[in-house]
């Protein structure tokens, strides 16, 4: 893949990332992920965007026996990361994994999945890119298949929860040239894309939500 240097490029923060997310936000970063996992089935084919450093896809292969999964993820460092990691699976479960070092807006698949999970990635982009997105990636993903998503959530008074949000994006800005700088309204999105919410839980003084949406149409 070619490397952007400036835009969107987590390689430089790869290497500290799991420790400053787990600093910031404890076991909250983590609980929230795996907890979603409940929703997947022995058997499924999986695709997982922006997987980061890989620590889920052992978590996925603690849980279920995936018949696929397809791991995406743009950046150098972090893919060498989740390299290493998938070291540790049996050599059944290795084959099964498909690393996929390129950015989600540019995949061509043609693999129907039964679950595509989006943790802390669909805050990467804006409304419009959101949709478009999401518009390519319900082609690969069954009637009935599932999307989960983990993400920061702002409710009605977001009181601290704002600016936290907008010190993370703006640092996310100065560390891997982020350009979005704010949420997307992913109810409306997801909603309006064909997906119907199947459930959701809150983390960290609700700031982290978890949301399981199934595609009906
Ligand atoms: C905030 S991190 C979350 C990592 C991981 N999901 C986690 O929760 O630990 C976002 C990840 O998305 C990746 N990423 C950024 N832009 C992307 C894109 N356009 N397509 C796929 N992944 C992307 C980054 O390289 C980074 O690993």
């Amino acid at each position: 893949m070619k490397q952007e240097k400036t835009k969107n490029n987590f390689d430089f923060i790869a290497p500290v990332y799991d420790s400053l997310a787990t600093w910031i936000y404890g076991k909250a970063i983590r609980m929230v992920q795996v907890d979603l996992l409940q929703y997947l089935r022995n058997g499924d084919k999986l695709l997982i965007l922006g997987g980061g450093t890989g620590w889920i896809i052992s978590e996925i292969f603690k849980i279920v026996e995936p018949e696929l999964l397809v791991y995406v993820e743009p950046s150098q460092v972090m893919m060498e990361k989740s390299k290493q990691r998938i070291n540790n699976l049996s050599p059944v479960q290795r084959l099964k994994v498909n690393l996929v070092h390129d950015r989600a807006e540019n995949l061509q698949l043609n693999e129907e999945f039964d679950a595509i999970l989006g943790f802390f990635f669909f805050d990467l982009f804006e409304s419009r890119m959101l949709v478009k997105l999401l518009n390519r990636l319900q082609r690969n993903l069954k009637t009935r298949g599932k999307l989960l998503v983990a993400d920061f959530f702002l409710k009605e008074k977001p009181s601290w929860r704002k600016p936290l949000l907008d010190a993370m994006y703006l640092f996310f800005r100065w560390v891997s040239g982020l350009a979005n700088q704010s949420l997307a309204p992913f109810d409306e999105i997801f909603s309006n894309q064909g997906f119907k919410l199947a459930s959701e839980s809150f983390y960290f003084q609700n700031f982290i939500r978890g949301t399981a949406w199934y595609k009906i149409k």
